[in-house]
């Protein structure tokens, strides 16, 4: 369930109907305008939310996201046969792409369809022939708001393209597809975090991976008592600048330093003795992937503990490190995350920090369910006062990875 909170009397209570569905819904309607007949397919495919465990998913590390019940849903059917491609319809943008299915596709304009183009490049190396489509997207995640939306428009894809297929993928293979594409076809050279969370998500909880084996376990977290409040700033980042890719090969580089084939195989104790060889600027970076690490393991043995004025002092423990010595921070993600610290665990609140990438985009804050509304509203007045700025709130349980909805259950 997901609610969007404009202020406090917002908030409401869950909905009965899965969040997927009623997306799907829309993207069927979508697709019978455009396309003047009903879709085949509805593929659906969650952001996610990180709660901690940032920038650690490229250096083996690990990470704790779960995937929130907001969805790309793809609505399509097969295409006049002779048409060799797949025509996408983007409704939030209100546009159409079309992809050329005989393997000839490249990097290039509009960028959104770069993420599509990647997963059917993908599909393609793999063997896999696809027929002509007709497809139809639609999305309640915030573009470029820190929440996987282009990991969730893969991975939407993907599934769609087993279903249209046949193919099964093993669901790790699938999750590589759509980082495949973000390298190749987006230019972003992210870890795998985000496209492991869209499809293996959980309703149970929060997924702990170990990036390095690729390993995923179920955290469960399932409290009512306890909420995810994601606050999105609405200044909006672009990973593709540089400064993500800049931030890996620093990584790298206190790696190669430190005789080690990743940060993961560092600790904290040895960035700390090896400080005579590093730039600062390097050394800043190592201590915060290995001390997020550290946290990251903790937290996930809080949460399943139930422990959550833990999990939430980790929270901003990580913050801190994400703004020092990381530096990927953002002065909105700041005043958001300053602000429910302020509000404090008297106001219900357990502990905030930057959520994904950074530089921009959203916070993630524990908050006892009680006081979601007045902890909302406070955040939001705050943060308008302090900054000029609106940010948008909303509260999300676990939801499950990728599925397909069936077109004939969401009429
Ligand atoms: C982005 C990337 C992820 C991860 C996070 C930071 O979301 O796509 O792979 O590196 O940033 O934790």
């Amino acid at each position: 369930m997901t609610t969007v909170l404009s202020s406090a009397s917002a908030w409401a209570p869950a909905r009965p109907e899965p969040a997927s569905s009623a997306a799907a819904r829309i993207a069927r309607r979508v697709f019978a305008e455009r396309f003047g007949c009903a879709p085949r397919w509805l593929a659906a495919a969650p952001g996610r939310v990180n709660l901690i465990g940032e920038h650690t998913d490229y250096n083996g590390g690990y990470v704790l996201p779960l995937a929130i019940d907001r969805h790309v849903v793809i609505a399509a059917a097969p295409a006049a046969a002779d048409s060799g491609r797949v025509r996408a319809y983007s409704a939030a943008l209100n546009a159409s792409v079309d992809i050329r299915l005989d393997g000839s596709e490249m990097p290039g304009e509009p960028a959104w369809a770069n993420y599509l183009r990647g997963v059917v490049s993908g599909f393609g190396e793999r063997g896999l022939l696809l027929p002509p489509l007709d497809a139809a997207i639609i999305s309640d995640v915030p573009l470029g708001g820190g929440l996987s939306s282009s990991a969730a428009l893969e991975v939407a894809m993907a599934t769609l393209l087993e279903a249209v297929t046949g193919a099964v993928l093993e669901p790790r293979e699938k999750a590589r597809i759509c980082r495949q594409a973000e390298h190749q076809f987006a230019g972003v050279p992210c870890g795998l975090m985000d496209q492991l969370a869209s499809v293996m998500g959980d309703e149970a909880g929060a997924l702990l991976i170990d990036c390095r084996l690729e390993s995923v376990r179920v955290v469960p977290f399932a409290d009512p008592d306890v909420s995810v409040l994601i606050c999105n700033t609405n200044v909006k980042h672009a990973l593709a600048d540089g400064a993500y890719a800049r931030r890996r090969t620093e990584c790298a580089e206190a790696a190669r330093q430190l005789g080690v084939s990743s940060l993961r195989d560092a600790t904290p104790a040895m960035v700390e003795a090896a400080r005579g060889i590093f730039d600062p600027a390097v050394r800043r970076r190592a201590r915060h992937v290995t001390s997020e690490n550290l946290r990251t393991l903790a937290a996930a043995a809080h949460l399943e503990a139930r422990e959550f004025v833990e999990v939430g002092a980790l929270m901003y423990e990580s913050h801190r490190s994400l703004r020092d010595d990381f530096e990927v921070s953002s002065a909105e993600l700041d005043t958001l995350v300053d602000v429910a610290r302020e509000i404090g665990g008297e106001g219900g609140v357990l502990g905030a920090r930057m959520t994904g990438g950074g530089f921009g985009g959203c916070t993630v804050t524990l908050v006892r369910t009680e006081h979601v509304g007045s902890v909302a509203e406070t955040l939001s007045r705050e943060y308008r006062r302090r900054t000029g700025q609106t940010e948008t709130s909303f509260i999300s349980r676990p939801a499950r990875g990728t599925h397909l909805v069936d077109p004939l259950t969401v009429i």
